[in-house]
């Protein structure tokens, strides 16, 4: 079991909320495509707007945890534990297929809201189904994956000095990013 840090969460344990936070929207993602084709008039566009509100915190949060992931996390247990390299080299490939595929799920989700006739709109569905259902394969297994190796390893093989050098350099690069957005 990984020791929870003492006092206000870290920026580990932070990165970590994240994934789970992801694992639910993932779900709710999910059962709205599942429900697209579906929806009848009393609640038409209600998949489609939990479909676009999931793709806005993607785009806003996950990329924001991925950078975070990649900069730090990744470089400093690339350095500090060699042998994750390999799989750390795979993570970094699924980030930029998760990138792609986000832009890809935007322009389908647009052409959606944008589909008035019924044939069209039947394409449009097909298209929002199909890259989303990739976006969520692709998350489901990524997400467990990093956790049981990546997440695992800062709490049983990085000493307790490192993981709080990596702690830090995390918190000052979150510290840039709310003066930025402020
Ligand atoms: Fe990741
Ligand atoms: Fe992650």
């Amino acid at each position: 079991m990984p020791t929870k840090s003492k006092g206000p969460a870290g920026e580990l344990e932070k990165m970590k909320d994240i994934h789970e936070e992801l694992f639910e929207k993932v779900d709710r993602l999910n059962h709205a495509l599942i429900n697209l084709r579906y929806e009848g008039k009393a609640n038409a566009g209600k998949n489609l707007k939990e479909a676009w509100e999931i793709l806005c915190f993607f785009e806003k949060e996950v990329c924001v945890h991925v950078e975070a992931e990649e900069k730090f996390l990744f470089p400093f247990l690339e350095a500090h534990v060699p042998r994750l390299s390999p799989l750390i080299n795979l993570f970094q490939a699924e980030h930029e297929d998760f990138r792609k595929n986000l832009k890809r799920f935007r322009l389908a989700l647009e052409d959606l809201y944008a589909e008035k006739g019924n044939h069209g709109r039947s394409e449009s569905i097909d298209k929002v189904k199909e890259v989303g259902t990739y976006l969520i394969y692709l998350l489901r297994q990524h997400l467990p994956a990093e956790e049981e190796s990546v997440y695992k390893a800062v709490y049983r093989e990085l000493h307790e000095e490192e993981r709080e050098e990596l702690e830090r350099l995390m918190s000052s690069n979150d510290g840039k990013r709310m003066k930025k957005a402020s």
